[in-house]
């Protein structure tokens, strides 16, 4: 494909000039993302498109969000659910930096503890995890020390 094509067909999401543009989200957890980042709760602009193509993921959702630049622990915690979410930051429409995100060490809230007697399903507590493992994750739960394997992982 010709680059003045290939251009075209990204821009089928406005650039922005400044904030961050985070790519790569599978379409499906969209809106976990959006609610996981707060974003539907704050005034900055934010434009998205979702079901695009992507190789990768079948299909793919991105987000821009004008004047906003996220900590690295903020940005983390979509990694349970866009483990291959790639964050572009971007001054004056340019691309100054691009960031991976990198599932973190421990987790709380977001996702629940697979036992249905933990006392985080039966009482009004926050979950609690400690990841154990990151390729095929693994949480273990704070609470009950039960384990929730990454097909097991229900978001709260
Ligand atoms: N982007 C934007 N506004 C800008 C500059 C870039 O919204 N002013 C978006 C692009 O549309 C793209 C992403 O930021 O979705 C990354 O831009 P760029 O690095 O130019 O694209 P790629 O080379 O395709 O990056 P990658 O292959 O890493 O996804
Ligand atoms: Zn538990």
């Amino acid at each position: 494909m010709q680059d003045d094509q290939k251009k075209k067909l990204k821009l089928k999401v406005s650039a922005i000039k400044e904030g961050t543009v985070i790519d790569h989200i599978p379409a499906k957890n969209l809106f976990k993302v959006i609610s996981i980042l707060g974003l539907d709760s704050i005034e900055n602009q934010i434009t998205f498109g979702t079901n695009l193509e992507s190789h990768k993921l079948g299909a793919k959702a991105i987000i821009k969000v004008t004047d906003k630049f996220f900590e690295d622990d903020e940005i983390n915690k979509i990694a349970l659910i866009a483990p291959h979410a790639k964050l572009n930051i971007i001054r004056d429409y340019e691309v100054v930096e691009k960031k991976v995100v990198e599932i973190p060490d421990t987790i709380s809230g977001i996702v629940k503890c697979f036992n249905p007697k933990c006392i985080t399903n039966n009482e009004q507590i926050t979950t609690r995890f400690k990841v154990v493992a990151k390729d095929l994750i693994s949480l273990k739960c704070k609470y009950c020390e039960k384990i929730t394997n990454s097909n097991q992982i229900r978001m709260c």
